[in-house]
């Protein structure tokens, strides 16, 4: 991960890391290597760490009510199941903690609509809907910034398809700042140097998505291994029959030597020593076994855990105070700054 401490805000032992994923359906194997994985060993390195839930950000597509719950808990019960422990890390769900939807708004008033209109992601969005492009989805990034802001995170581990809204995030941060003095920790984006864009196994110059219509072009974090192994074998590569890391010629080929490296542990030269003088076919099957391998333990814990939704709703309950205690101290510091207090209070606080 790029770790580019900045000296004078102490050390790892009192930094906060976040991150969050939607409960939208489930996790890819892009949302695995190029972000759930990275949280584990990062409860270790830091202070505090936070893994939120964000079912607000959902909303922007419409939901089916029963649906959304079973999927909250159901990434609740992956985000225990990749290692996250709810001993070391507060594990909640974003409308559980009111704060956000309040920041939300307050940094809106910060945030300029040209940014909005210049993120790539809302464009995509936009283009891929159609209809109901609401003013929901272009102030998305405004959400996430209030989740990253409310608990002075310092860093923000993340995929590189969220580094322009952690951008915006930092931007808004700096923004209040400079004009109220320091209300905002700037956070860092913790972006991994290795399968940070996991690409889609049928059209590999796009990123493996949760959206993409074919089946054929994802790994999903609970396929069962004769359905990986499929998926790999019939995964799009090119015609120059030669194994080497070449993003722009065999972008193919290029994803497949990533994730097997992500998975496996091996340098890019050793990958590639691995598999001198073979053709396709091994490194499509040797990919598929070590994504087997990486998500065995990842789907039979998760199966342990949805027997116990007693304890998933245990843990999701703990985080959510957890989290509210935390999330008063930067918005009484901004609510006073903002002149939305009275005397320090505001009416009906206890
Ligand atoms: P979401 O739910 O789309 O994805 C969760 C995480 O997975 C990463 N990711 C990928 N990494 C590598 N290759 C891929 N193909 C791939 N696809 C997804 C994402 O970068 C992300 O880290 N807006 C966020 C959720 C969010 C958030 C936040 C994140 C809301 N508030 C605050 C961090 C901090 C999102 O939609 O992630």
């Amino acid at each position: 991960m790029n770790q580019n401490d900045n000296a004078s805000e102490g050390t790892n032992q009192s930094q906060t890391v976040l991150s969050a994923a939607q409960p939208t359906g489930q996790l890819t194997l892009g949302n695995y290597l190029g972000a759930l994985r990275h949280w584990v060993p990062l409860q270790d390195q830091y202070a505090n760490s936070l893994y939120c839930i964000v079912d607000l950000h959902a909303l922007t597509v419409r939901q089916d009510p029963q649906e959304l719950r079973q999927r909250v808990m159901e990434l609740a019960a992956i985000y225990l199941a990749c290692g996250i422990d709810p001993q070391r890390s507060t594990i909640f769900i974003q409308s559980h903690v009111p704060a956000h939807s309040e920041l939300n708004w307050l940094l809106s008033t910060f945030t300029q609509m040209g940014e909005l209109e210049r993120m790539t992601q809302f464009k995509e969005k936009a283009q891929r809907h159609k209809t109901n492009i609401n003013a929901g989805l272009f102030s998305y990034p405004v959400l996430m910034a209030a989740d990253i802001l409310l608990y002075d995170a310092h860093k923000v581990p993340v995929g590189e398809d969220q580094k322009q809204h952690l951008e915006l995030a930092r931007d808004i941060a700096t923004r209040v700042n400079g004009v109220y003095g320091k209300i905002f920790q700037v956070p860092d984006p913790l972006i991994a140097k290795e399968a940070a864009r996991v690409k889609d196994l049928q059209d590999p110059t796009k990123k493996m998505s949760k959206s993409a219509p074919s089946e054929l072009a994802k790994i999903m974090l609970l396929d069962e291994p004769a359905k990986i192994l499929k998926k790999f074998k019939k995964a799009v590569t090119d015609s120059e029959g030669v194994i080497r890391y070449d993003e722009q010629n065999q972008p193919g080929v290029a994803n497949l030597l990533t994730i097997f490296r992500a998975c496996t542990g091996q340098s890019e030269e050793e990958a590639l020593a691995h598999f001198s003088h073979n053709m396709y076919g091994k490194l499509k099957v040797e990919t598929g076994e070590a994504v087997i391998a990486a998500l065995d333990p990842v789907r039979t814990r998760y199966q342990e855990l949805m027997d116990e939704p007693g304890y998933l709703a245990g843990v999701l309950k703990e985080g959510a105070v957890q989290a509210r205690a935390r999330a008063e101290g930067v918005m009484g510091r901004f609510q006073e700054a903002l002149g939305l207090t009275l005397d320090g209070t505001r009416f009906g606080d206890a």
